[in-house]
């Protein structure tokens, strides 16, 4: 019997590494993994800091959450600094956490107000930037809103992709910017997968895209349908044409921003990924830097509408399910895609984390799960 629950889920047996108590309920199966490996960081630092630990728990499940069986979680640049200490005024004081942010797998269990998702589903996804108890686990937790039904297209690791910065550049253009059918969007670091979801985003809402990026980007980027400008052989500046509704601003430097705000057309949005809330609190505390980085942000806003007339955001990746279920419905069109170059084993966590830090790898790296 308990071969068969097993198999059932899709979770093997020679895995030695968990324990399962299965019972039946109502939507069938649901499965309760007590413990699992998982990529722990114990304290801040470089890629030896990170340790895969057989027998981490799990717990147990909220009404709303669901627990995936992980097949492939990709590495975004979110994973490596908070490795290396970015956020720590929020994460010092509840190390060891576990990395990661985005996922491909299977649902192994469902929180009892789950209704969207059934156990065996092939789901991706992403957890919200400050979650604690992140994918680099056998098994992670995720709210179902976080959630949505895996492209059939698509394989997990290219799933595993396409979440995290699918849902950043969903956020920026079509929450924030609330991006139209007709629009001009510039998109500033269009090579990266941020940027190159944001050109896809935007192209299939039907608005005319141009994009930065560097020479090994430029193929790419045009296939998907934008102009491209290459940051690594042009002035950027002479090399732009005509003004955009919005920029969406994956560098974040100060000569980006003041490109990317110059080039706006008035009432146009302007959106930086590079807020400044977590290096302030990084360096003053939370009772300092919250406060400080409000009122610059505040006082940005005020001074770019006065001496532009356009809106300045710092936008943030947040969790979406509409958005994620259009992103889904992409993929699966042959819309979206975020190219992957590289995966690894999660045992060789620590390898993928060096190759990345020393921008060995110019794009997505993925770890797999067997
Ligand atoms: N605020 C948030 O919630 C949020 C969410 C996700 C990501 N982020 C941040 O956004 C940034 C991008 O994330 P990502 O996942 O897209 O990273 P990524 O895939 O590593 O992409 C980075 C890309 O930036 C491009 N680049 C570097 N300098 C450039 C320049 N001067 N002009 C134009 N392009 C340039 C490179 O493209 P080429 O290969 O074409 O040279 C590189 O591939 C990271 O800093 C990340 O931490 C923030």
């Amino acid at each position: 019997m308990r071969f068969l629950r097993s198999r059932s889920l899709g979770v093997r047996l020679s895995d030695a590494s968990y324990s399962l108590l299965g019972h039946y309920s109502k939507v069938g199966l649901r499965c309760i993994v007590t413990s699992c490996r998982a990529v722990v960081l114990p304290r801040f630092g470089g890629p030896e800091v990170l340790e895969l630990r057989p027998n981490v728990d799990v717990p147990a499940l909220k009404p709303n959450e669901v627990l995936v069986r992980a097949r492939a979680v990709s590495i975004n640049p979110l994973d490596t600094r908070m490795r290396s200490g970015y956020g720590r005024s929020i994460f010092e004081p509840l190390l060891p956490l576990i990395l990661g942010r985005d996922i491909s797998g299977e649902v192994a269990a469902v929180g009892a107000s789950v209704r969207t998702l059934n156990v065996g589903q092939e789901v991706f996804g992403a957890l919200h930037p400050t979650a604690i108890r992140g994918t680099y686990a056998d098994y992670a937790i995720l709210s179902e809103d976080e959630l949505a039904p895996k492209p059939a297209s698509v394989t997990h690791v290219e799933a595993s992709a396409i979440p995290f910065a699918a849902l950043t550049a969903w956020r920026a253009l079509k929450s924030t910017a609330r991006i139209a059918q007709g629009q001009h969007v510039l998109v500033v670091g269009g090579g990266g997968a941020v940027g190159f979801a944001a050109i896809q985003l935007a192209i299939a809402a039907g608005c005319s895209v141009t994009a930065t990026c560097g020479s090994q980007s430029i193929d790419k980027v045009l296939a998907a349908g934008a102009e491209a400008v290459d940051y690594t052989v042009e002035d950027v500046e002479l090399a732009i044409k005509g003004k955009f509704d919005a920029v969406l601003d994956t560098i974040g430097v100060p000569e980006t921003e003041r490109i990317g705000i110059n080039f706006l057309n008035r009432g146009g949005h302007y959106m930086t990924l590079q807020g400044e809330a977590a290096s302030l609190t990084d360096r003053y505390g939370l009772g300092i830097g919250l406060p400080l980085s409000t009122t610059i942000l505040l006082k940005k806003q005020i001074q770019y509408r006065y001496s532009h007339g356009i809106e300045y955001w710092w936008t943030y990746m947040r969790a979406d399910s509409e958005g994620l279920d259009e992103i889904r419905r992409l993929s699966e069109a042959g819309k979206l895609k975020i190219p992957v170059e590289k995966t690894f084993p999660i045992t060789e966590v620590r390898e993928a984390h060096k190759a990345k830090d020393k921008k060995l790898i110019p794009g997505k790296a993925v770890l797999e799960f067997d």
